[in-house]
């Protein structure tokens, strides 16, 4: 057992350690800014607090989606009249999913000239990975290991969103999720917390800019808080049990690294947490967020989650259910229609302090000063300029820049890839590959049908060759609206013979495969992870015509593609790309771009592995003690080892790890550094990674975590010496009281370019 070097007992403490160390360029220029401005809009809010009835304040935590065609006529009836009649008596603090400037400033001003004080909405929508013009999905982005290229895109999606009307984005989703059957892996930054803090970082930055009041810029939301991506057997919304030690070191890290990158709001979660709904989770809301944490934005609901602590159970009815989640710290109700009906009452009756009431709208009007919607609410709101913006050039060379990052090279056998630009025959096959609405995703909800540039497209700019195109057979029928089930061809194979006929006649076939983008994203949870359909035969009756393939993917999760990696020779995992996608994917298959992107989710063999991760823990029995040997960890069916590794890409060129070395830098402090070298014959970027065991610890650590990694830029030839620094912060953990503490002991590190990485040393922290 190891001594306890440094006990940090108050978490507090340490978040305020920690954010001053984390704190980049862009964090300073925001605080410098923010602490001359802070006492005078923390005087606006008070004085415009004082001046609110019970009820003015009550609306100001209640959150409508956009009711009727603003431009329209007004609507009489039901809901949406009574929701208009709210807006004009300020009873309403945000509306979503309204959007154009021309709609935005229709409902803007009915709360600003209709109602009582004018208070300004503050209008929200899931800018998850783009606007109008899509940027990859975010799981895809992730990829990249490229933070300039993340932050820019967050940046981008951003400027045409504020130009739109939107101020507020339910982005980004920093929820760690190593279970790929669950649908929202695709909005998330992957399985592990440490990119995903890096991650989060960048997308709240990009977001956010340093200047919250700038036309360009919205507020971000980390969401969901907390442990949505843990839910059982994958499934969505379905029930989270998990323990003291997951919580604080997997699931909150990136939600941290978000309120130190200054987010201006979260968003709770729809699963319950340990027996408690977390939208009624004092626990999470107000001790660990607010207080320990010391964030003072606002936390908004997920969509009706206060009104579903009841079919959890845990609430008798919406008023029970209003009082839970007021008292716990959910600041505004989006959707539930419960804040509006019950909290006065509630107050009246002495259940909710007006304090509680007084506290949540203190952190809503902050954040709309901050935006400068007090100044000029119509900011937001000028169609000339969003003319200009949206779909800019600008936009779509980011979103594209961003699309080729994104993509991961799993395999290359025999250098298939990349393709001769003259004289050869090509044979494209797969109803995605002319598919110009799937690789814009799930989340895209702000774009146009049909915008996506297809990867047909994007090769037919590539007239040196022949190319053929079948799509073997369809892929869905009906239509493929949002929220409805798709119909995916499961039986009609009666095209496949015309995509064997080009196959045959082809030097190579380039096939794309894959889920649709609706097959992910939220409530779209599989129990399966193979190419869905008729897809795994198209694939392998087009093999037996012609095995020279080029296997590109297309979806929103790790795949099992366990045959295809043991017969295709080169596959590329392509994801949901975006706007740019048939562009970003030709250019990497012609090698006019060399792929860079590593895996930021594990890939399993079989659905049987998940969840499967890298950072496990070692177990009593880890290993075979002897060949045959049944009693340890392992199935008797499948290896333990997963398809593709996390951190795992492969480039045009190869790279090579040399001449490992630790020097104690100063107490605490340990710099690891390895010699990178490009032994291929091309320039080519490397992910280079640093993983790290802590030997032996009074809490049981994993085999190894992901504490550094940076990516690198070689020609042929070319070495460079990277050098990691490993502190506190990267050495310590958490217990489970939920202190951060650094142990005294041995360590191993390991770096190299994912994580079964080999080149090893150790070093003593005494
Ligand atoms: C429900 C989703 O869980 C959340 O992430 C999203 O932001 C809201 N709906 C609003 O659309």
């Amino acid at each position: 057992m190891k001594r306890n070097r440094y006990y940090l007992l108050v978490l507090s403490i340490v978040f305020g350690l920690f954010s001053c160390k984390n704190e980049s360029k862009n964090d300073l220029a925001l605080n410098s800014k923010n602490s001359t401005e802070n006492s005078s809009i923390e005087s606006k809010v008070e004085a415009l607090l004082n001046k609110m009835t019970l009820e003015e304040k009550v609306g100001q935590m209640n959150q409508y989606t956009g009711f009727w065609d603003v431009t329209g006529p007004t609507p009489k009836e039901g809901n949406q009249a009574l929701k208009y009649e709210h807006l004009k008596k300020g009873l309403v603090g945000s509306m979503i999913n309204v959007t154009g400037s021309k709609n935005v400033r229709a409902v803007q001003k009915i709360a600003v000239e209709e109602s009582r004080l004018g208070i300004p909405l503050i209008i929200g929508f899931d800018v998850i990975h783009g606007f109008k013009t899509l940027s990859p999905i975010p799981l895809a982005e992730s990829a990249s290991w490229d933070m300039d290229a993340i932050e820019l895109s967050a940046k981008v999606a951003a400027k045409e969103a504020a130009a739109s009307g939107i101020n507020w984005t339910f982005a980004p989703m920093v929820d760690v999720s190593r279970d790929a059957r669950w649908g929202r892996v695709m909005e998330g930054a992957g399985e592990d917390a440490y990119l995903g803090s890096k991650i989060a970082t960048a997308r709240v930055h990009g977001f956010q800019g340093a200047d919250l009041s700038s036309k360009e810029t919205i507020a971000a939301c980390a969401k969901h808080f907390a442990a949505y991506g843990f839910a059982e057997s994958g499934k969505d919304y379905n029930t989270v049990d998990i323990g003291t030690s997951t919580l604080y070191n997997v699931i909150f890290p990136p939600f941290i690294a978000a309120k130190n990158a200054g987010v201006r709001t979260f968003m709770n979660s729809f699963n319950e947490i340990n027996g408690i709904p977390a939208t009624g989770s004092a626990f999470l809301q107000r001790e660990i967020l607010k207080k320990q944490w010391g964030f003072d934005g606002f936390i908004v609901s997920d969509w009706g989650s206060i009104n579903e602590m009841v079919a959890h159970r845990q609430a008798k009815n919406g008023k029970e259910a209003t009082e839970i989640a007021a008292n716990a710290g959910s600041d505004m109700d989006m959707e539930s229609h419960l804040y509006v009906s019950e909290l006065v009452n509630l107050v009246n009756e002495g259940k909710v302090k007006e304090s509680v009431i007084d506290d949540a709208v203190r952190r809503i009007l902050r954040v709309k000063f901050e935006l400068g919607l007090f100044e000029n609410p119509y900011k937001y709101c000028d169609e000339a300029y969003e003319k200009d913006v949206v779909g800019s050039k600008e936009i779509n060379e980011a979103v594209l820049d961003v699309a080729k990052k994104s993509i991961v090279l799993l395999k290359n056998e025999n250098n298939v890839l990349p393709l001769k630009k003259e004289g050869q025959k090509i044979a494209l096959i797969g109803a995605l590959a002319d598919d110009k609405t799937s690789p814009l995703g799930n989340w895209r909800i702000g774009a146009e049908d049909g915008t996506a540039v297809s990867v047909l497209e994007g090769m037919q700019k590539y007239k040196g060759n022949t190319l053929f195109f079948e799509k073997g057979a369809e892929f869905v029928s009906g239509e493929t609206v949002f929220a409805k089930e798709l119909n995916i061809n499961v039986s009609d194979k009666s095209e496949f013979i015309k995509a064997t006929a080009i196959a045959k006649k082809a030097d190579v076939v380039v096939m794309v495969l894959g889920e649709h983008g609706y097959q992910s994203g939220e409530g779209r949870s599989r129990s399966s992870l193979g190419l869905p359909g008729v897809q795994q035969e198209l694939l392998e009756a087009v093999y037996k015509a012609n095995s020279n393939i080029v296997l590109v993917l297309n979806n929103g999760r790790p795949l099992a593609v366990t045959w295809a990696d043991e017969h295709i020779p080169a596959i590329v995992e392509a994801w949901q790309l975006g706007t740019q996608s048939g562009n970003a994917i030709a250019q990497v298959l012609y090698g006019d771009y060399n792929p860079s992107g590593k895996l930021p989710m594990t890939f399993p063999r079989s659905v049987g592995q998940v969840p499967i991760y890298y950072n496990v823990k070692s177990t009593g029995r880890p290993n075979m003690p002897a060949p045959g040997e049944v009693f340890w960890s392992h199935y008797s069916d499948i290896t333990n080892k997963p398809l593709y590794p996390f951190g795992y890409g492969l480039s045009y060129t190869t790279f090579s790890y040399t001449d490992i070395n630790v020097k104690n830098v100063k107490d605490n402090s340990f710099e690891i550094s390895v010699t990178l070298t490009n032994t291929g014959n091309v320039t080519g970027k490397e992910v280079a990674q640093l993983y790290l065991k802590d030997d032996y610890a009074s809490v049981t650590r994993p085999v190894k975590e992901l504490k550094g990694f940076e990516l690198v830029k070689l020609n042929p030839n070319e070495s460079k010496t990277i050098t990691f620094l490993l502190t506190e912060n990267e050495l310590g953990f958490y217990n489970n009281q939920g202190d951060f503490i650094v142990e005294s002991g041995d360590f191993t590190v390991f770096v190299g370019g994912d994580s079964e990485a080999e080149l090893t040393t150790k070093f003593e922290l005494k």
